[in-house]
């Protein structure tokens, strides 16, 4: 009997676009790890604005890397990122802080190479816990760090109607600022991707819409 292959998602998209919903519903779906890259930029920045070291301080952000460590801890589906051994709480790393400031630091070459290896190794975390697969949520998956996975989509939605999303989630978020800021990775992410446009889809048709091929691809095993 032939075995049931290792798949990669990657699911790229701007501020707010549904890329964690979606994710974590198919990850649940499929049995496939999540990773939602968003959240290590996110406590990396957090980890940085700790140590009082500002975007325009690149070496400052290089000595501040090279102190830390990146490892993964897999709770439930989830593969959370651990700096030095802790994760850094949600609350901190969704802060309007952290959210004002991690387009800036996500910016840096250094901050990017750091995390480059450590990202694509979430795949070896995958198979070595017996998932299915890797859904991988960010800007750059399908572009930088995983060109080659199975699936590659790229979610879009109205900025004015992600505005509205996170106000509705009670969250401080320019999402329209923040994508200037991560324009020339969303170019990149979304050529060759499967472009799904979720203003006016619910999540439940936005998973379905990626579910099928992966089904079918899992079906045809
Ligand atoms: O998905 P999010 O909004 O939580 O991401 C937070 C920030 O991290 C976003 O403004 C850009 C950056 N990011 C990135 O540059 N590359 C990724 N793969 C994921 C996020």
């Amino acid at each position: 009997m032939p075995s049931s292959p290792f798949l990669i998602v990657a699911i790229d998209g701007g501020a707010a676009s549904g890329k964690s919903s979606t994710s974590r519903t198919l990850s649940e779906r499929f049995h496939l790890l999540h990773a939602d890259t968003g959240s290590y930029y996110r406590a990396v920045t957090a980890e940085l604005l700790r140590r009082h070291v500002t975007p325009e301080d690149i070496n400052g952000v290089e000595a501040a890397l090279a102190a830390v460590t990146f490892t993964t801890r897999v709770t439930g589906r989830n593969a959370e990122i651990e700096l030095s051994g802790h994760t850094i709480p949600d609350t901190e790393i969704r802060s309007a802080e952290v959210t004002a400031h991690v387009a800036r630091f996500a910016a840096i070459p250094a901050v990017r190479a750091a995390l480059l290896d450590y990202q694509r190794g979430q795949a070896d975390t995958a198979r070595r816990d017996g998932f299915r697969g890797l859904v991988m949520e960010g800007r750059d998956i399908g572009s930088k760090i995983f060109p080659d996975a199975d699936f590659r989509f790229f979610l879009f939605a109205d900025p004015v109607e992600r505005a509205r999303r996170r106000e509705q989630q009670g969250l401080q978020d320019q999402v329209a600022k923040r994508d200037t800021l991560d324009s020339q990775r969303l170019q990149e992410s979304l050529q060759g991707a499967v472009l799904i446009d979720g203003t006016h889809l619910t999540l439940a048709e936005v998973v379905d819409t990626i579910a099928a091929p992966i089904a079918a691809k899992f079906a045809s095993a």
